[in-house]
């Protein structure tokens, strides 16, 4: 270490390291105006004592959901006091009480006591204050597919929408958060009749998209000439082939942590390379936990295998173990794609004409499955 090194270790890359972080709002927020007028459109009839409307907002993970619908709550609340808005995470608040509790929060400014009240107790003075105020309510369940995993989504949403029949005058209504695309939310017929929601899509980023995104957060987090062009381009490029923005965003960050674990005032090749590696072993292992029995089973047999395997062979033995069908076999090989365990490759060489190779995308020594 150069003397010069040693005088600049004490000396941070970071200008702002909570740029990093996942809760942190981008003052800068581009990409989303149509969604966000959307928000707008559904919330306007409340501003002037109408009706607001339901939506459902869609999205893969890390578009910008979350933050589109903060940042429009912020800027509902700065605007009229008529509106009351209500972000619920549903991955923390699964119970209708906590869920309730929230909403008690934003009405009267502290939460109810969490025992010796009864939830009807709650419920009424939630209603009859905004009965009083003539107050809209408008309530975001984010990543509300939890609540159906907990069974509350029927109940929830129905208690919210139904109000007004015991509390005339009371306008409420939900936007309802949706990450997994692939969850059917499905309520049940009498929650279907007051919940006619308006779509709004949240489309996956394009690369200049995530590029700029990416400098403008380096911009906020690093000092100035810390980040250069050719590794920026690289994480943005990483991230649209492997991840999405958060990967991008926590890359941004262990690079910076271990250029500065370096002594380094700027982030080199050498680090981008490291940060990958560490990514990479992460994410196989929280892959792995999440993985069922039977996609275990049988990406143990790929792993035990010693040769090249071709998907007929692995089919058949998969049969003979699990006793299950060729189109369960496929779907659990697919999912091992999906998940970027495993790469198949068609190769034409098989016995039955096209075959598929399977190849590990992780060394198995490095992991427990
Ligand atoms: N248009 C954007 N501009 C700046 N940062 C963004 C943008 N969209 C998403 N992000 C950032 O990406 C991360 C994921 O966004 P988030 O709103 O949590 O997505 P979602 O709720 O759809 O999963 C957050 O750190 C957020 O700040
Ligand atoms: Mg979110």
């Amino acid at each position: 270490m150069g003397i010069e090194d040693i005088l600049m270790y004490d000396e941070s890359l970071f200008n702002n390291i909570n740029a990093f972080d996942p809760d942190y709002m981008p003052p800068n927020y581009n990409f989303r105006d149509t969604q966000m007028e959307g928000m707008a459109m559904a919330i306007r009839p409340a501003m002037r004592g109408g009706q607001p409307s339901n939506a459902i907002i869609l999205g893969s993970p890390a578009t910008g959901k979350t933050t589109a619908i903060k940042k429009v709550f912020e800027m509902v609340e700065k605007t009229t006091e008529k509106v009351i808005c209500v972000y619920v995470n549903c991955q923390i608040h699964t119970t209708r009480f906590g869920i309730f509790s929230q909403v008690y929060k934003k009405v009267f400014g502290y939460l109810p006591p969490e025992t010796g009240i009864p939830f009807s107790k709650i419920y009424a003075e939630i209603m009859k204050n905004l009965q009083k105020n003539e107050k809209s309510l408008i309530v975001a369940f984010d990543d509300i597919n939890y609540l159906f995993q907990s069974k509350n989504a029927n109940k929830v949403v129905y208690d919210l929408l139904r109000a007004y029949e015991e509390y005339p005058g009371v306008r409420t209504s939900i936007f309802a958060i949706l990450s997994d695309l692939e969850f059917k939310y499905a309520f049940d017929k009498n929650v279907n009749t007051v919940f006619i929601p308006q779509e709004i899509m949240f489309p996956l980023y394009k690369y200049s998209e995530i590029e700029d995104i990416l400098r403008d957060r380096a911009k906020a987090g690093f000092f100035p000439g810390v980040l250069s062009d050719d590794i920026l381009e690289q994480i943005a490029m990483y991230t649209l082939e492997n991840g999405d923005l958060r990967v991008g965003i926590n890359l941004l960050k262990s690079c910076g942590n271990i250029a500065e674990a370096s002594a380094s005032r700027e982030i080199t090749q050498e680090h981008f390379d490291k940060a990958i590696d560490s990514l990479v072993s992460i994410n196989v292992s929280e892959t792995l936990k999440s993985l069922n029995d039977v996609e275990k089973e049988l990406l143990k047999m790929i792993v035990d295998y010693d040769g090249i395997y071709t998907a007929g062979d692995l089919s058949e033995e998969y049969k003979q173990k699990t006793g299950s069908s060729y189109a369960s076999f496929n779907r659990t090989l697919e999912k091992l794609e999906f998940v970027r365990l495993i790469d198949t490759k068609f190769t034409g060489k098989g016995s039955r004409g096209q075959s598929r190779q399977i190849i590990l995308r992780f060394n198995p020594e490095d992991y427990q499955i």
